[in-house]
C-alpha cells in the first residue's frame, strides 16, 4: 500500500463524519447512516485504488451502496493497489441519531485477503492494549482474564476499567466483573470505540469485553493491529439461520477464537473521524462556511499513529456538504 494513501484513507471518514453529523440529534437514524454512506460511496470513488468491500453495509440483496463484494475506488490499469476493504459510515447510528458520545466514522483498508470475511452476527470480545498484549484467552474466565490484564499492566484488579455494552446479554459478565473487584464503563452504543479506547492510555479504558457486532470486531482489530494492542473474537451466531451464513463464508468451526492476526493480517491500514464527540476523538463541530473534523490515522507496518484535525470550507469545497 502507497504510504500516501493515508493521508487520501482519512478523506473518506471525514465526507461520512460531516454528512452524518448533519443530522445529529434529530432522532433519525436512517437519515444519519444513509447520508454517511452516501458521503463514504463518493469519498472512496475518489481515490486511485481498486477496492473491494469485504466488510460493509450488508449482502449486496439488503444495501443499495457499499455492500459485500462492491467494488469501489477509480483506479484503473495494474499500477493501482488491489485492496480489500472493511468500513462502517457510521458507528453507533443510534449515539448520532441522539446526540450521545463515541459515534465515529471507519474505514480500515488490507491487502487482498487480509480481512476475516465476518458474518453479519454476534462475536464474543476481549480487547487490550499494547501492555497487555498475549495475555488474554477467550477460553478463560473473564476474572481470570482480568487479573492476567492487572499484573501485566502492574496493577490491581480494582485499577481495571472494562467497557462493556449495555445489554441484558451482559448481566452475568456484569455481575462476574463487578465481582472481580474492576470498575466497568457501560456502553449504550459503539463497541468499535470502546475496543479502539483501550489502546489509547488517556481515555481511561483497559479492557473491552462482552458480545458485540462480528463485522465490528473485524474493524476493531484492525485498529488494535496498527496500534499493537490485542483482540481476541469468537462468532456467536443467534440461529441455525446465522450459523449457516458463517458456514457459508467459509467459517467451519463457530467455535472457534480468532486471533487479531485471523481477523486483521498483512498491512493495515486504519482511519477514524469522530462524528460526536468521544474517548479518543472529538466530533464534527460546524462553524459559519464550514465544519472541523479530528480524525485519527494508522497504519500497521510503520506502526504510525496520525491525528488528523481538518477545517473543511463548505463555500470553497462545495461537494463536501451534506
Ligand atoms: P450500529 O452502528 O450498526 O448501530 O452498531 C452499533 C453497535 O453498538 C456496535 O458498536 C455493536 O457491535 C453492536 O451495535 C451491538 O449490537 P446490538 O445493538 O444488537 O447489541
Amino acid at each position: 500500500m502507497d504510504r500516501n494513501l493515508a493521508l487520501e484513507v482519512v478523506r473518506v471518514t471525514e465526507a461520512a463524519a460531516i454528512a452524518s453529523a448533519r443530522h445529529m440529534g434529530r432522532g433519525n437514524e436512517k437519515l444519519c447512516d444513509q447520508a454517511a454512506v452516501d458521503a463514504m460511496r463518493r469519498a472512496l470513488d475518489s481515490l486511485r485504488i481498486r477496492g473491494t468491500v469485504v466488510i460493509g453495509e450488508g449482502e449486496r440483496d439488503e444495501a443499495p451502496m457499499l455492500y459485500i463484494g462492491e467494488k469501489v475506488g477509480n483506479g484503473d490499469g495494474d499500477d493501482s493497489p488491489e485492496l480489500d476493504i472493511a468500513l462502517d459510515p457510521l458507528e453507533g447510528t443510534t449515539i448520532c441519531a441522539t446526540g450521545r458520545g463515541n459515534a465515529l466514522s471507519v474505514v480500515a483498508f488490507a491487502e487482498k485477503g487480509g480481512f476475516l470475511h465476518a458474518p453479519d452476527t454476534y462475536m464474543e470480545k476481549i480487547a487490550v492494549g499494547p501492555k497487555a498484549r498475549g495475555v488474554i484467552d477467550l477460553d478463560k474466565s473473564p476474572t481470570e482474564n482480568l487479573r492476567r490484564i492487572a499484573e501485566a499492566l502492574e496493577r490491581y484488579v480494582e485499577d481495571l476499567t472494562v467497557c462493556i455494552l449495555d445489554r441484558p446479554r451482559h448481566q452475568e459478565l456484569i455481575q462476574e466483573v463487578r465481582a472481580a473487584g474492576a470498575r466497568i464503563k457501560l456502553i449504550g452504543d459503539g463497541d468499535v470505540a470502546g475496543a479502539v479506547a483501550t489502546c489509547f492510555e488517556e481515555t481511561g479504558v483497559d479492557v473491552l469485553m462482552g458480545i458485540g457486532g462480528a463485522p465490528e470486531g473485524v474493524l476493531a482489530a484492525a485498529a488494535i493491529r496498527c496500534v499493537g494492542g490485542d483482540f481476541q473474537g469468537r462468532l456467536k451466531p443467534r440461529n441455525e439461520q446465522e450459523a449457516e451464513r458463517a458456514r457459508a463464508m467459509g467459517i467451519e468451526d463457530l467455535d472457534r477464537i480468532f486471533t487479531l492476526d485471523d481477523l486483521a493480517k498483512g498491512d493495515v491500514m486504519f482511519a477514524a473521524t469522530g462524528v460526536t464527540s468521544g474517548d479518543f476523538l472529538k466530533g464534527v463541530r460546524f462553524f459559519k462556511g464550514g465544519a472541523v473534523t479530528h480524525s485519527v490515522v494508522m497504519r500497521s507496518r510503520t506502526g504510525t499513529i496520525r491525528y488528523v484535525e481538518s477545517i473543511h470550507r463548505f463555500d470553497r469545497k462545495p461537494q463536501l456538504v451534506a
